[in-house]
């Protein structure tokens, strides 16, 4: 499918399968998460436009890069939360601006709780994080709320996705890359990615 993009990375591949592990507890997987989003951020933004500018080095002047656009990360309240450190890192001059969306456990529908996005868009590229694309109601929530927001580019950043969850995010908006580490075999009766890694909202914040 155009636009998705599983890691191969082998570092990614080790990390991931210690996530899955049901053993692991919440503050390795906390680490484990925080590391991850990095490394994913790290190949989805390889394409990040940059200007040319100069820089003085002891010696003598020479040609440098600056990112050309300011850079919004929107992690998805609350599993997304445990990503921003990791990616914050590699771009510490990047806004964070929050979206709350939690998944009515019935319906499976997305429920917004919270946005207080600025009436005007302030950044022109936004990295959604968002640890599970599952039936993809939420990433879709997500990129909605972002394109109304007047947001030119848009990628989302995931660590595991169900083929559902892909198909159905880029049947509704297949402009927006999708970077994993992983696409999973299915979904099960209740919503859950399969193998997956269970919760994980309630395996980052120990509820
Ligand atoms: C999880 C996850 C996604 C959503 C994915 O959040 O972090 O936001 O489920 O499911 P979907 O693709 O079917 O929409 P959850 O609703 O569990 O909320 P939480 O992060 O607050 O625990
Ligand atoms: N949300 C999760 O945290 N895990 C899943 O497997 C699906 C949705």
């Amino acid at each position: 499918m155009d636009n998705v993009f599983p890691s191969s990375h082998p570092l990614i591949a080790t990390k991931l399968t210690l996530l899955r592990d049901a053993s692991t507890e919440p503050k390795k997987f906390r680490e484990l998460v925080r590391e991850l989003a990095a490394m994913l951020t790290y190949e989805a933004t390889m394409d990040l436009a940059v200007r040319d500018v100069t820089v003085q080095t002891p010696l003598m002047e020479t040609a440098g890069v600056k990112l050309l656009e300011r850079i919004g990360l929107v992690p998805i309240l609350r599993a997304g939360l445990g990503m921003v450190e990791g990616v914050w890192g590699l771009m510490p001059g990047a806004e964070v601006w929050h979206i709350g969306l939690y998944r009515d456990e019935r319906t499976l529908k997305p429920v917004a709780y919270y946005n207080r996005l600025p009436v005007q868009p302030t950044v022109g590229v936004c990295l959604i994080l968002d640890p599970m694309l599952a039936t993809g109601g939420s990433a879709v929530a997500a990129v909605d709320i972002l394109k109304q927001w007047g947001v030119g580019k848009i990628k989302f950043v995931g660590l595991i996705g169900a083929p559902e969850g892909i198909a159905r995010l880029h049947a509704a908006h297949p402009d927006i890359p999708i970077h994993l580490a992983a696409i999973d075999e299915r979904l099960n009766e209740h919503g859950y990615i399969l193998p997956g890694l269970g919760d994980a909202g309630d395996r980052q914040f120990g509820t």
